[in-house]
């Protein structure tokens, strides 16, 4: 018979999976509270013209990585990989200009068809936050300092470094691309055979390519910063002028481009070295005139995402919070009892812990294991007394009260 299994590169969450990716959504969430952002939950496909127009045909999503179809209706969609051009386009098909600036937070899967491998799945999750409407440095500053303020609640800050670039306005992009690709024309024949291809189609990304002989040859290349109008100059001065008044510490990285190629101005990325390969938990940047080209008006636009599952490799889960009370009658001449208070009780919200038709040591046991804090014990003798015992599963000390109480007792 065929074997049942899960499509390379999917994860089913399952107990402490479950447990600590939700656990990073709800801190996520936290942090977008506290610093002003509003939820937005999207389709999860789009037209694929809407992903080709935003990330460039020449990167790596788009050229390789897209899980796309033909619907029954002959519409090209593709499953999302990644939030920023949907929300791009959500922002201009909902009217949101009004709106601005406008803060967005939004999590959930996104689909990219790459090498499974630790840290990197085909079907993955990202926490992402956008900011529309505001081009100025500030923005950018506050942006990646919410970053580093999530990472931290997360329990990861200290496991990663933060590298910041900037890519220029258009105009220092299209001066720098021409003399990189003057100087890497000379290496050609060195280079390795995607840096190849990408001489033509991408020659940005050749600056972040892992091939050591590609390393060597970028070592030297002319750096973007000696093209920086005097607008990107400045733009860059400031952010980093803010950045030290938050505290947040950074490596300029001018080899850091990212892959996607909607991005103008700052690019980071939060790395660390204990995922191996896949060490970037966190990327972001400025991605002004993408509203534009999606068919918008100009507008301003920065934002980030962080991997979930990345982020759930290195954090620490909590200890439970909500330690549940267990019910546990002696017999089962008890159950329908334990049954009817276990409904009270959670019906004043109170977490119980009720196994039915299960032996009293085994229920015991199970009480035990699902860390409860308390457990009521239904006897045959203390029931006729309208009475229950309570014990402490802590300190062991047990008591014996009366049924009209319990609930009281119970919330203390
Ligand atoms: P990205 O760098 O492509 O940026 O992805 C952001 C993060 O998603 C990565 O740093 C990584 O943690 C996680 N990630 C990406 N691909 C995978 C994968 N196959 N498996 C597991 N985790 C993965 C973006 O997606 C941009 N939209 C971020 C952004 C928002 N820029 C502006 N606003």
């Amino acid at each position: 018979m065929e074997k049942v299994q899960a499509v390379r590169g999917t994860k089913d969450l399952i107990g402490e999976d479950y447990l600590r990716h939700q656990h990073i959504i709800r801190l996520a969430q936290n942090i977008a509270d506290l610093y002003g952002y509003e939820g937005i939950s999207l389709p999860i496909f789009e037209f694929s013209n809407i992903f080709k127009r935003s990330l460039g045909e020449s990167s790596d999503v788009v050229g390789k990585e897209m899980y796309s179809f033909f619907d029954k209706g002959n519409e090209e969609i593709t499953l999302r990989p990644e939030f920023t051009a949907g929300i791009c386009r959500a922002y201009i098909a909902n009217g949101l200009k009004q709106h601005l600036p406008l803060k967005l937070f939004t999590y959930g899967p996104l689909f990219r068809y790459e090498r499974p491998q630790k840290g990197r799945q085909r079907q993955f999750h990202q926490v992402n936050y956008e900011f529309l409407g505001d081009g100025s440095p500030e923005i950018d500053a506050e942006m990646i300092a919410m970053a580093a303020d999530f990472l931290e609640q997360v329990g990861v800050l200290k496991h990663t470094s933060l590298e910041l670039n900037s890519l220029g306005c258009a105009e220092t992009r299209k001066n720098y691309q021409a003399n990189l690709v003057m100087y890497l024309k000379e290496y050609e024949n060195q280079l390795s055979e995607d840096s190849k291809l990408r001489l033509t189609k991408n020659p940005l990304r050749i600056l972040d390519s892992k091939d050591e002989e590609d390393k060597r040859i970028v070592a030297n290349a002319p750096k973007i910063g000696d093209f920086f109008t005097s607008e990107a100059e400045d733009f860059f001065f400031k952010l980093q002028e803010y950045l030290k008044l938050f505290g947040v510490k950074y490596n300029v990285n001018d080899k850091l481009v990212r892959g996607l190629d909607y991005y103008n101005h700052t690019a980071f990325e939060f790395v660390t070295k204990d995922l191996g390969a896949q060490g970037t938990v966190l990327g972001g940047g400025r991605y002004n005139g993408l509203i534009k080209l999606l068919g918008g008006d100009e507008t301003a636009g920065i934002g980030f995402a962080a991997g979930v599952e990345r982020l759930s490799l290195l954090c620490q889960l909590p200890a439970k919070d909500l330690r549940p009370c267990a019910i546990i009658p002696l017999s089962n001449n008890e159950q329908n009892f334990a049954m009817k208070l276990a409904h009270d009780l959670r019906k004043h919200s109170i977490a119980i812990h009720l196994d039915l038709n299960t032996k009293f040591d085994k229920a015991l046991k199970n009480a035990i294991k699902v860390n409860a804090k308390s457990a009521i014990f239904i006897g045959e003798n203390e029931l006729k007394n309208n009475q229950l015992k309570l014990k402490d599963l802590d300190t062991r000390v047990e008591e014996i009260i009366s049924i009209d109480d319990v609930l009281e007792r119970i919330k203390k």
